[in-house]
C-alpha cells in the first residue's frame, strides 16, 4: 500500500510470511495502510528496535509483530513503544506454537503485549483487532467491521451440512 502506514506488520523470518500473509489479506481487504516486514528481536536487534522506535512518528498506530520459537518479538517491540502491540504466535515444527504462545504472553507487569492465538486464526484476529482500536476514531471502519460481522454470521446460518 502506498499510502502512510498505520498498522505495522512485522515477523521474525519470511518462514512465518505463510501464517502472517492472512494478516495482509483481512488488512488489505478492509482498505487498511499498512506495511509488513521482516524483523527480528534476535537475528537484527537494532534495526528491529530503530524501527519500533520511529513507527509512532510515522503515523503508524498498531503494531503487530509475529514470531516463532523464542518468540521476543513482541515483547521486545513492546518494550521500545507505547503503541499497542499485538502478538502473533507462529505454529512451530517442534512444539506446534506452544513455545512461541508463552514466549508471547508472559509479559512481565507493564509491558503489555496482546497475544492472539498460535497460528492462522491469530494472524486474522490480530488484523481484525488492529481495525477495531483504528476503528474507535473512525467510524466507517467500526461500520466496515459491523458488515463484516453480519456477512460472517450469514455464512454461518447458510452453511448446508451432507
Ligand atoms: C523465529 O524463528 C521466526 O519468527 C520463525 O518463526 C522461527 C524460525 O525462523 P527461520 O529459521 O525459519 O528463519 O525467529
Amino acid at each position: 500500500m502506498s499510502d502512510k502506514p498505520l498498522v505495522a506488520v512485522i515477523m521474525g523470518s519470511k518462514s512465518d510470511w505463510d501464517t502472517m500473509k492472512h494478516t495482509d489479506a483481512v488488512l488489505t481487504e478492509f482498505g487498511i495502510a499498512h506495511e509488513c516486514r521482516v524483523l527480528s528481536a534476535h537475528r537484527t536487534p537494532k534495526q528491529t528496535s530503530d524501527f519500533v522506535n520511529g513507527a509512532d512518528r510515522r503515523g503508524v498506530e498498531v503494531i503487530i509483530a509475529a514470531a516463532g520459537g523464542a518468540a521476543h518479538l513482541a515483547g521486545v517491540t513492546a518494550a521500545h513503544t507505547v503503541l499497542p502491540v499485538l502478538g502473533v504466535p507462529i505454529e512451530s515444527a517442534s512444539l506446534k506454537g506452544l513455545d512461541s504462545l508463552l514466549s508471547t504472553v508472559q509479559m512481565p507487569g507493564g509491558i503489555p503485549v496482546g497475544t492472539l492465538a498460535i497460528g492462522n486464526a491469530g494472524a486474522k484476529n490480530a488484523a481484525l483487532l488492529a481495525i477495531a482500536i483504528l476503528a474507535l476514531k473512525r467510524p466507517p471502519l467500526k461500520e466496515k467491521l459491523r458488515a463484516y460481522r453480519k456477512t460472517q454470521a450469514k455464512k454461518v446460518l447458510n452453511e448446508k451440512l451432507p
